[in-house]
């Protein structure tokens, strides 16, 4: 059965498609078998997909109603690892996305106003778990962070006040990331000892370890 993650915040640009493109490519680099759920109406990440002529290496597919959770669950046991790639705002779409997921990774631009914006999705997360044992696991991972400057301190206390862990490390801010994706590809194909590579992969490691 797969191990299923949705990436996940009402805030549109916090870089949910590209953490959910680097995840499931960075998953697939290392042999797992994978799927990628676009749940946005936009399309993104099979906007991508199409510009890469599907070489990605896994099947990317669009779910974008709220029987996301019953539609994911029936394709759950043909893979190791199932991304979802959240939408923006809709309620309905996002509360089927935690429902379907064993962990929700919160992408968020490290200032205050973007932390506070997931109010909401926090509350509905920490119901979910109420009701069904502490499932999802739910984590913040800074997005879009300028290089050289450390979280401020009212970041940190906004990000810890919701009682979520902050997964080590962030991913940057780097043109590699928007540049790749643009003709299909990622950051780690495009640069694969590169910052931008590191940083997934070592977001990775922790997602995995959090799944031992
Ligand atoms: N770490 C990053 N570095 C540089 N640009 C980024 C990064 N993450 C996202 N972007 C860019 O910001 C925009 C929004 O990102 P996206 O992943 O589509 O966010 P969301 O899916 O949350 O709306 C895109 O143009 C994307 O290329
Ligand atoms: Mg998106």
């Amino acid at each position: 059965m797969a191990n299923i993650i949705s990436i996940l915040n009402p805030k549109g640009g916090s870089g949910k498609t590209t953490l959910s493109i680097h995840l499931a490519r960075a998953l697939h680099n290392s042999r797992h078998k994978v799927l990628l759920v676009d749940t946005d109406k936009q399309g993104s990440a099979r906007d991508w997909n199409e510009a890469g002529e599907g070489t990605g290496g896994f099947p990317v597919v669009g779910l974008d109603r709220p029987t996301l959770d019953k539609d994911v669950s029936s394709l759950a046991e043909n893979y190791g690892w199932i991304i979802v790639d959240g939408a923006a705002k809709l309620e309905k779409m996002i509360a089927s996305a935690v429902k379907a997921a064993d962990l929700v990774l919160i992408p968020v631009q490290p200032s205050p106003l973007d932390i506070w914006a997931c109010d909401s999705l926090v509350e509905m997360i920490q119901a979910r778990q109420h009701v069904t044992d502490g499932i999802p696991a739910a984590a913040f991972v800074v997005s879009r962070a300028k290089k050289g400057t450390v979280l401020a301190r009212e970041v940190c206390d906004a990000i810890t006040a919701y009682g979520f862990p902050i997964l080590h490390g962030a991913v940057h801010d780097r043109t590699i990331f928007a540049r790749s994706m643009t003709d299909g590809s990622t950051a780690i194909d495009d640069e694969p000892n590169g910052s931008a590579s590191f940083e997934i992969n070592h977001l990775l490691k922790q997602i995995m370890e959090a799944f031992q």
